[in-house]
């Protein structure tokens, strides 16, 4: 296991303390210096050629946007992780632009740091092996492995897609070791924030109203962070700000953090609206809810044929939730909607009614009940589960979504 090393900038020594416990059990991780503020971080970026900085960007005497720029151009391969918080955005933009390779909001897990530093480290290593082979330049935005969109759809309502969006974002954090975002796109009556205990802030109405909304460290700012690593970009505050969100912003912000998020979870409303029509478009995965009652069932039925007329099929799988054995077999079930069904979760009234009334996904806080431990194996499925079957979908000469669904 090689060893990334590290250099720690803030000009407050408690802060660097916390980013050291932070780190202390993460054994192929190195601090090899800390600096108080921007001309100390340059020196010591010269002298140590650390693989990563964690640089504070409000420090007195050189601040960390200045000091990002300096370094970027003398020590191009120590990778700047700008370390900010909530509602610097202006900052955090400029120090993107000053060559930092990635950012992280303040308050962060230790697995969030840890592996926002090992991909930096591992961004700084591909452009070291691309600057020797050749004089390219680095590309301007991090090369990294777009994450995995995975949206939560079902035309019949309470059937548990926020439920189940809400635990699995905790489960892949945990399980996958990937970044998570969460997003709700349940735009008028979204309750992601309520189920998380999150503040509910203007979300993604503010985003939409932002000129540069596909901008990923502006996009950042809106997003809530949650205990569990996961980060949230809320409904709208209130119904009426709804309207502000159209199908063009859901695509460009879900494309945006393709980049910037291993996994990016989408909450959806039973309504099949233009923004729920581009979320899905935006999928690589589709999870369809269902649970054992009839209306539920038939709901199966239809949304697999609106996926099937917008060609987006093979990339759905049915989730059956509040599964009860003693009301109907899975195999009587699959013959009925003579499709699959990928994975069940168990009923469990008591721990999931508590959790959502609380605020506190079950997840966290009951991890050895037996509907956690399923989510925990639904979140390594899901993970597991190669990429999309798109090949037939590029193949197929593209109409409106609209046009696929309803002129057939
Ligand atoms: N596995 C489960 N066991 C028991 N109850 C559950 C389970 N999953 C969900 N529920 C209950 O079902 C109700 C609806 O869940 P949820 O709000 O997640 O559904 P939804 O599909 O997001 O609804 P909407 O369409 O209104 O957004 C909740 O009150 C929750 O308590
Ligand atoms: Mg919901």
């Amino acid at each position: 296991m090689s060893t990334i090393t590290v250099l720690i900038v803030d000009d407050l020594p408690g802060t660097r303390e916390d980013i050291k416990r932070l780190l202390y059990f993460e054994e192929d991780i190195k601090i090899v210096g800390e600096a108080g503020d921007g001309d100390e971080a340059v020196s010591l970026a010269d002298s140590l050629k650390p693989d990563v900085i964690l640089m504070d960007v409000n420090m007195p005497r050189m601040d960390g946007i200045r000091a990002s720029e300096i370094i970027t151009e003398r020590n191009p391969n120590s990778a700047i992780v700008i370390v900010s918080i909530q509602g610097e955005k202006d900052y955090l933009r400029r120090a993107m632009a000053a060559g930092a390779r990635d950012y992280l909001v303040k308050p962060f897990s230790s697995d969030e740091l840890a592996s926002t530093i090992r991909r930096a480290s591992e961004f700084s290593k591909r452009f070291r092996i691309r600057l020797a082979d050749s004089k390219t330049p680095p590309p301007a935005v991090p090369a990294r492995e777009p994450g995995k969109i995975i949206t939560f759809f079902s035309t019949k309502g309470g059937v548990g897609k926020t439920t189940v969006a809400c635990n699995l974002a905790i489960g892949l954090a945990q399980e996958a070791k990937g970044k998570v975002a969460l997003v709700d796109m349940d735009l008028q009556g979204g309750d992601v924030s309520v189920f998380m205990n999150i503040p509910a802030k203007g979300g993604l109405a503010e985003v939409a109203q932002e000129e540069d909304y596909s901008d990923p460290s502006l996009l950042e700012t809106y997003f809530c962070p949650h205990m569990s690593g996961v980060r949230i970009l809320p409904a709208p505050a209130s119904p009426e700000q709804a309207e502000l969100v159209t199908a063009i912003h859901a695509e460009e912000i879900l494309k945006t953090l393709k980049n910037t998020y291993d996994y990016i979870l989408v909450d959806t409303p039973a309504a099949l609206n233009d923004v729920t029509l581009a979320c899905l478009e935006s999928s690589d995965r589709i999870v369809i809810i269902a649970n054992q009652e009839l209306p539920a069932l038939r709901h199966i039925k239809v949304n697999l044929e609106i996926l099937q007329k917008l060609n987006l099929h093979g990339r759905s799988r049915i989730v059956l939730n509040r599964f009860r054995p003693e009301i109907l077999k899975i195999k009587d079930l699959e013959s009925h909607i003579n499709s699959t069904v990928w994975a069940v979760i168990i009923e469990d009234a008591a721990t999931v009614t508590s959790s959502i009334n609380k605020g506190r996904p079950f997840v966290l806080t009951r991890p050895s009940a037996e509907i956690t431990v399923g989510f925990r194996k639904l979140a390594s499925q899901l993970a597991n589960d190669g990429s999309a079957e798109t090949a037939e979908l590029e193949k197929q000469p593209q109409k409106s979504i609209i046009g696929r669904i309803f002129s057939f």
